[in-house]
């Protein structure tokens, strides 16, 4: 393993940054992340690159190193914005792979490209084209968490953000849903609309249960649970609160929750306890270890070598980006855009 040193200057340097997440990274463990952080920093000003972070990358990836944060729809929106040559996914490949859907002429950088994800991994191309073949003429709608190959296949996308939103805004009475079916059925009981499902699910979500969530509330007078849509409907039935993300993270910001628990990915409960300490997060949460392949350490390897890229396609990707625009065309029309932390000032 590469090392850098913690020298006077990388923790003068970084001394702003570490404010940020003092709360949720120990002071002892500080100086083994400050040199990359501070490496990161000043590698991306020579390469003008940013670094878009999901909100389950860990503390200091997500407060100190990246530039643009949120759900799977902001971060899709925001690659589209940025004059950066080369742009590095702090999150998983197919978050990767839509950004260079979305910024062909872009260098798209994966720190890690074994960051993949249950549900990606749950449908092919092949599959969603046996589904219209069972389904003449019913619209497909492809989360985005699929291959390039699979949203080539589909009408229109949608995250959890903005799944109920695609879907009625398509005036038909039946759609194809994929690949993840606890969403589907969700999106189901927000709308008339009939929901044909996939038998894909997310390894993270999928894990908690409604007993889980029963037993923290007998245990606190008072506690906001807030959930995640891939989770179980009966996970769901649970909570108070059901959102993506993003979503979730400005109920805490609207609500001020005493004590929350948020049903999801750990990194998150870490992320925004530093942004609002006041509120208590309580932590049971599962890992995702897709997510968690991304590091400090991956991620300026990337920019020093800019590799390894990503490719898409040419023909792939012309016809996945008509399905990821569509969704972001509906998406436009939604009031709510994802809250960014204090982050551009990350460069040090
Ligand atoms: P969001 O779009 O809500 O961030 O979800 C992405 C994801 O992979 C959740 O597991
Ligand atoms: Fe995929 Fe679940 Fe990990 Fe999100 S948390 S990237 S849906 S495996």
């Amino acid at each position: 393993m590469n090392s850098l040193a913690y020298t006077p200057k990388v923790a003068e340097n970084t001394a702003h940054l570490y404010e940020r997440v003092k709360d949720v990274i120990p002071s002892v463990e500080w100086p083994s992340h400050a040199p990359w952080v501070h490496a990161i920093n000043e590698l991306k000003r020579e390469r003008n690159a940013v670094i878009l972070a999901h909100n389950y990358q860990t503390p200091e990836i997500f407060h100190c190193v990246a530039d643009i944060v949120g759900d799977s729809l902001a971060l899709a929106r925001q690659a589209e914005n940025t004059d950066a040559e080369v742009i590095v996914m702090a999150g998983v490949h197919f978050m990767a792979e839509t950004t260079k859907i979305l910024c062909p002429e872009k260098t798209v950088l994966m720190p890690d490209m074994l960051a993949g994800c249950s549900l990606a991994e749950s449908i092919t191309a092949e599959d969603v084209r046996g589904m219209r073949k069972k389904y003449p003429g019913v619209p497909v709608v492809t989360y985005v968490n699929t291959s390039a190959a699979v949203k080539a296949e589909s009408d229109i996308c949608c995250t959890s953000g903005n799944a109920v939103a695609v879907v009625n805004s398509l005036g038909v009475d039946r759609v194809i849903f994929i690949p993840d079916e606890y969403l589907g059925f969700y999106v189901a009981g927000q709308t008339d609309v009939e929901i044909i499902t996939w038998a894909g699910h997310c390894e993270v979500h999928e894990r908690f249960t409604a007993d889980e969530l029963e037993s923290y509330r007998s245990q606190y007078d008072e506690i906001d649970i807030i959930a995640h849509p891939e989770c179980p409907p009966d996970v769901l039935a649970a909570a108070d609160f059901v959102g993506s993300t993003a979503q979730m993270i400005r109920y805490v910001g609207e609500n001020n929750p005493a004590r929350v628990f948020m049903v999801t990915e750990c990194s998150m409960s870490d992320n925004v306890a530093a942004q609002y300490p006041e509120t208590e997060f309580i932590r049971p949460c599962n890992f995702c270890p897709h997510m968690k392949r991304i590091s400090l350490e991956g991620i300026y390897n990337a920019l020093t070598s800019i590799s390894p890229t990503v490719e898409v396609d040419a023909e792939i990707s012309k016809r996945a980006r008509g399905a990821v625009e569509r969704m972001l065309r509906v998406s436009e029309k939604q009031a709510y855009a994802a809250p960014q932390p204090e982050l551009q000032s990350a460069v040090v």
